[in-house]
């Protein structure tokens, strides 16, 4: 199976900024051969002319979160099938920093993932613990607990699991190698045990310097990349790592 290297653009690049990127990418992209899955999830009002850019290179979008509603009454929330309607195939969920800095519950995720799945976006569904829950050594109960999140009955579910311990993201820190195994295996087994057989992608300080090694772990499917995404050296260096 193609390994993902998902970039998470966050609330970063501005429109030129963007552009500038998609159009470096989709030219490298379109000279390469043998690429990995590449995920591009810019910020909402970017979707749009980010897809189009794309002019044909294998490259997907995603969006960084969606609505848990269908539709209706939501002031500023996207629902999946605007996303859908934008070109979307992927959204992330359950991104740390949307479940810290709005409050958002397990009970919110799991109708969040219950929407994407409904209208078939693959889920890019994110856990991992915070630094003191690692210094209690919590890690494991928490990434279960995160898992259990997921709505039940979701077999076959085009379904991805990031593994973003939150004091690795941003802060140049990366699991050591032993702990992105470990906890790739142990999500391998929660989700196994619900009967998925789902790809597990490391998140946190990747760079075009740790990911091929991160990536050459036996059991890590991919890389969601924050910051270096938005240097195109770095990112490509990544892709073809
Ligand atoms: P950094 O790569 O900037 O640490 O961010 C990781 C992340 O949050 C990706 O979703």
């Amino acid at each position: 199976m193609k390994k993902f290297i998902v970039a998470n653009w966050k609330m970063i690049p501005l429109r030129a900024e963007a552009k500038a990127l998609v159009e470096q990418l989709t030219s490298k992209v379109l000279a390469a051969t043998n690429l990995p899955q590449i995920v591009i999830c810019p910020p909402y009002p970017y979707l749009t002319f980010v897809q189009e850019m794309f002019s044909g290179a294998p490259i997907a979008l995603g969006a960084q979160d969606c609505s848990s509603h269908e539709e209706g009454a939501f002031t500023g929330e996207v629902s999946v099938t605007m996303l859908k309607e934008c070109g979307c195939q992927y959204v992330i969920i359950g991104h740390s920093e949307r479940r810290h800095y709005h409050q958002e519950s397990e009970e919110i995720l799991r109708q969040k993932v219950e929407q994407a799945l409904k209208q078939d976006l693959t889920v890019i569904f994110c856990v991992g613990e915070s630094k003191l829950q690692r210094e209690n050594e919590e890690t494991y109960a928490v990434i279960k607990r995160q898992l259990e999140a997921l709505p039940e009955k979701i077999s076959h579910a085009p379904l991805v699991i990031a593994y973003e311990p939150v004091w690795a993201i941003g802060t140049g820190l990366t699991a050591s190698f032993d702990d992105i195994k470990n906890a790739h295996d142990f999500i391998k087994g929660c989700m196994k045990k619900i009967g998925q057989e789902t790809p597990v992608l490391y998140g946190g300080s990747v760079t075009g310097e740790n990911a091929q090694e991160i990536l050459s772990l036996d059991n890590v499917d991919g890389v969601l990349v924050g910051r270096a995404s938005l240097n195109m050296e770095s990112f490509w260096k990544i892709c073809v790592a």
